[in-house]
């Protein structure tokens, strides 16, 4: 992790605490860690489960690649360090969203297994919860799908260091839930990380309940 720089500050705390927060929201924060190659499909899972719990009246924020490197992070690259920094930053991002309440959805390939333990033991650190998804897709069925065309501009040497071609990607030996992409459908993929929500009691099963009668 990033050194500390600035001295003399200290942490500020509030007169509403994180459970009252939960308690406005019916809702434990978290933060839900998709990890996976370019194409696995993370970000459209995160729509999807942004989307189902939605309808069940639950709140959720989606920090996506893309979208953070075209704002707060559009100063760092593919490096090692950049990639390091850019997950260092959701991190605390990511964290931030958790103890508001809310459950940040967040799609990295984030492809350093230390970088994404300095993530959860951030979280742990501050008592909140990491749900880490391993969105597991092999490199041909991510290749063939190139949604972005960026595989085929790496096979050509036009991009450098893409992740599963010239540079790395370091699999979770241990995530809380692990989806194959390439076998299993979107709706298969939102119900298992929804049941882990349930069962987990950061959303009730009276709301899921609900939910089932209404649709
Ligand atoms: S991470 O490695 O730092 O976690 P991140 O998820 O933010 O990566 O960004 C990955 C996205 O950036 C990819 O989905 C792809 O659209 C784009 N991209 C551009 N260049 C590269 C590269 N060299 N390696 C991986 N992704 C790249």
């Amino acid at each position: 992790m990033a050194n500390q720089k600035a001295t003399n500050v200290t942490w500020q705390d509030g007169e509403i605490s994180r459970e009252d927060r939960f308690n406005i929201l019916s809702q434990r924060g978290a933060t839900i860690w998709f990890t996976g190659l370019s194409g696995s499909g993370k970000s459209t899972i995160a729509v999807a489960l942004e989307r189902a719990l939605y309808n069940i009246g639950k709140l959720s924020y989606r920090l996506d690649g893309d979208n953070v490197r075209l704002g707060i992070n559009k100063n760092l690259g593919f490096s090692e360090a950049d990639r390091k920094e850019n997950i260092r930053r959701i991190g605390e991002v990511a964290k931030l969203f958790g103890d508001s309440g809310v459950l940040a959805l967040s799609s990295f390939i984030s492809p350093y297994r230390g970088d994404r333990l300095e993530v959860r033991e951030l979280h742990e650190q501050s008592g909140l919860e990491f749900i880490e998804v391993f969105v597991d897709c092999s490199l041909a069925e991510a290749e063939k799908r190139d949604p972005k065309g960026l595989y085929k501009k790496a096979r050509a040497g036009e991009i450098k260091n893409f992740t599963g071609i010239d540079d790395p990607y370091e699999a979770p030996k241990n995530p809380e839930i692990h989806l194959r992409s390439d076998k299993m459908t979107l709706e298969e993929e939102v119900q298992i990380i929804l049941d882990h929500l349930e069962q987990n009691n950061f959303i009730m099963s009276d709301d899921l309940a609900v939910a089932g009668a209404a649709s």
